[in-house]
């Protein structure tokens, strides 16, 4: 039996171990959780069963695979907590952005089997993808098990840590992008026309799930969707020329900000680690 623990139960902690267990890869009774004020860990556990401890220190002594899900700035100071009671035994899985596998070694203990994850709100789909990044010590079995977790919630995908930051921004931070683009797409008919803003984004909203159903099948790629309907010479093809001019620039600048933002967050948790 494995024994998982999860310190943090926000938005992603809770979402993980209510997946986990709807899926059946986890049972309640093998998960243990925190959170800071406990509040959320104890509505969680109402829900599913899982045992909420009163500290860090508690769930990491008897996980086997330890969670950690709370935000990036908060991670140093969890590990600084528990570091004592781990062992090289305790598989660490963070889900933090910014924070490196190489923080997760250093803040850890020596010969610690890290991973980092960055999952998306897509997982609650059991859908979208789950980045993989391996640290050092991992075995070939702690892969096998963190595989069979993420796949039953999405697919996990390996990449190279130093490109995380590019990737997220294609996985977990998308949904939110896309959300605001739709959003966008809609205030403008509402601009054009006055059409009524709720009925332009109820039209936008269901042909973006639409849309997705058709992504689903694996013969149906962009550019099949995009020649099926912007048909040469048509009026779909203006619309597009005008995205396939304009937004190399956005999303470039896109880009800029959110890769700027990562590196703002790194450089205090640089700081706050030399503080301590
Ligand atoms: N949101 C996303 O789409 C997304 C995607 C990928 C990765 N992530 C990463 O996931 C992490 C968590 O994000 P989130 O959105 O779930 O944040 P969140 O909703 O703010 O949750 C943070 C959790 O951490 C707990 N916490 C803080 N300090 C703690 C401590 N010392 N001991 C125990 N628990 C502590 C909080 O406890 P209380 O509940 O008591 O306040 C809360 O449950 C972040 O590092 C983020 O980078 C998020």
């Amino acid at each position: 039996m494995t024994r998982y623990g999860f310190i943090g139960t926000g938005s992603m902690g809770s979402m993980l171990i209510r997946h986990f267990i709807r899926t059946g890869v986890t049972a309640p009774q093998d998960i243990a959780a925190c959170s800071k004020t406990g509040v959320s860990a104890r509505a969680l556990a109402t829900g599913t069963g899982i045992a909420v401890k009163d500290s860090g220190r508690d769930v990491a002594q008897g996980a086997d695979v330890l969670f950690i899900c709370v935000r990036p700035l908060d991670v140093h100071g969890v590990l600084a907590e528990i570091r004592d009671v781990l062992s090289k035994d305790t598989l660490i899985v963070s889900i933090a952005g910014c924070v490196t596998l190489a923080d997760l070694a250093s803040w850890s203990v020596p010969g610690a089997r890290c991973v980092k994850i960055i999952p998306s709100v897509t997982a609650e789909e059991h859908s979208g993808v789950s980045l993989v990044a391996w640290g050092s010590w991992v075995t070939p079995e702690d892969k096998e098990l963190v595989f069979s977790l993420f796949s039953a919630i999405g697919t996990p995908v390996e990449i190279e840590e130093k490109h995380i930051e590019v990737y997220s921004d294609l996985t977990s931070c998308a949904p939110a992008l896309f959300a605001a683009m739709m959003q966008e797409y809609a205030a403008a008919a509402v601009r054009k026309e006055g059409v009524p803003p709720a009925l332009a984004e109820y039209l936008v909203r269901h042909t973006l799930i639409g849309t997705a159903w058709l992504l689903a099948s694996k013969e149906t790629g962009f550019d099949t969707i995009i020649s099926r309907v912007a048909t040469r010479g048509g009026i779909t093809e203006e619309g597009v020329k005008v995205l396939r001019s304009r937004l190399p620039a956005v999303y470039d600048e896109l880009l800029d900000a959110t890769l700027a933002k990562h590196e703002l967050v790194k450089q205090t948790i640089a700081r706050q680690e030399k503080d301590h």
